[in-house]
């Protein structure tokens, strides 16, 4: 279908994305949240994302209502004990959300910020690991969707299990279409959403977290509607959410998790979305744009473009230009480089990447943007929160 005969537009973006048309008709249905089709749907939903983990017993997957800044924070305010000290490691936007998160709710944390276009420094955390035994908890993110940038998640887990200190991971943007398995990577929480490489709606995130850690974590949370353990035992007990479930979400959820394992998983959906990325690159530079990343580092989730050079380029009028067409891009995120986003994600092929990329040509075509390559930009401050001495 073109673009143009559709009712939406194509979401080129790290979500809410494009879904399929049977997972958006899944949530056609009133469910009941004590029902017991409601109750069988939230524990198959539960197993089938402790699956796609690699987890098996030691394991659990607790369901959180709202999108994934809610489980971050869910996750940060529960697992990291009250006495406990977190150290975030950041190199963009949403490692820089963690460190807000744990000055929000008052927990102890440092930060380790390293520049937004360089995988995270694994030598760095361990020589901070190994100068602050205070430190209990580290907290990294898997792909800085800001940038597009996928970090040694395997090494710093490694590094993080031999000072024996526990690993939260925002797998935010990877869960569901780049592999992280619970059998090789010791983590103590991974946290993600539904609407990203698991192609369902937003509203609902989830943490699958070490049952004993689940356990201990009686009393930590600085809040009721994000504690994770209250949540967690709950749903063990009686099957059931605490408070009102987003039912037509997790319908919509139960469909797209059939839809990716249909399609082979996380290695058919990587796959799919490599291709994806692939041909948007390739397109995207032969019209003269530049990546921020260089080709290394690029993923195969989300690409950051530089802003391009020529003064007549107003993100703005691009992005209507191409939603006019039927293609809706995202703006950058980074604090030191002016940007924008076009993602690789959702139930989109080669196909609507290469009509996205004919709609690009359009677009700067009518704008009248010649020089496409990056524009000179000074460098923005960051604000990232330090704990208080
Ligand atoms: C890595 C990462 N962490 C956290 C978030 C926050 O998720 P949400 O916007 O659903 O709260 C995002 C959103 O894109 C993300 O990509």
């Amino acid at each position: 279908m073109s673009a143009g005969a559709r009712k939406d537009p194509y979401l080129l973006t790290p979500g809410p994305l494009t879904t399929s048309p049977e997972t958006k008709q899944a949530m056609l249905r009133d469910l009941g949240a004590r029902d017991r089709p409601f109750i069988e749907m939230t524990a198959r939903i539960r197993a089938r994302l402790t699956e796609i983990a690699g987890a098996a017993d030691g394991h659990d997957c607790v369901l959180v209502q709202g999108s994934g800044t809610f489980a971050v924070e869910a996750a940060v305010g529960t697992l990291v004990p009250r006495t406990g000290k977190l150290m975030v490691l950041a190199n963009g936007t949403y490692g820089r959300r963690i460190a807000k998160i744990a000055q929000a709710i008052g927990r102890a944390f440092t930060v380790i910020e390293t520049p937004e276009d360089a995988p995270l420094a694994t030598g760095q955390v361990d020589r901070a690991l190994a100068a602050d035994p205070k430190i209990s908890h580290v907290a990294a993110v898997h792909l800085e969707t800001s940038s597009g940038l996928m970090n040694p998640i395997e090494d710093i887990a490694a590094t993080v299990a031999r000072h024996g200190r526990r690993l939260l991971i925002d797998a935010m943007s990877t869960f569901g279409g780049i592999e992280l398995d619970a059998r090789v990577l010791p983590f103590e929480a991974i946290i993600a959403s539904a609407n990203k490489c698991l192609e369902g709606v937003p509203g609902a995130a989830f943490v699958i977290a070490r049952r004993e850690a689940l356990a201990e974590a009686a009393g930590n949370a600085p809040s009721l509607s994000l504690d994770l353990h209250d949540q967690w035992r709950h749903m063990a007990e009686t099957g059931q959410f605490r408070f009102t479930p987003p039912t037509h979400v997790l319908a919509a959820l139960d469909r797209a998790l059939e839809e990716h394992a249909a399609e082979g998983g996380v290695r058919a959906r990587g796959a799919r979305y490599r291709r994806n990325r692939e041909v948007l690159v390739e397109g995207m530079r032969a019209l003269g744009f530049e990546t921020y990343l260089e080709d290394a580092l690029l993923s195969p989730i989300i690409v950051a473009f530089h802003m391009p050079g020529d003064p007549r380029f107003d993100f703005t009028t691009f992005y209507e230009a191409l939603s006019r067409r039927g293609f809706v891009i995202y703006p950058g995120k980074l604090a030191q480089a002016e940007t924008f986003r076009i993602g690789c994600i959702g139930r989109i092929g080669e196909r609507e990447i290469r009509a996205a990329l004919a709609a690009v040509a359009e677009a700067v075509e009518e704008l009248g943007i010649e020089e496409r390559g990056r524009r000179s930009s000074a460098t923005r401050p960051r604000r990232t929160p330090r704990c208080p001495a």
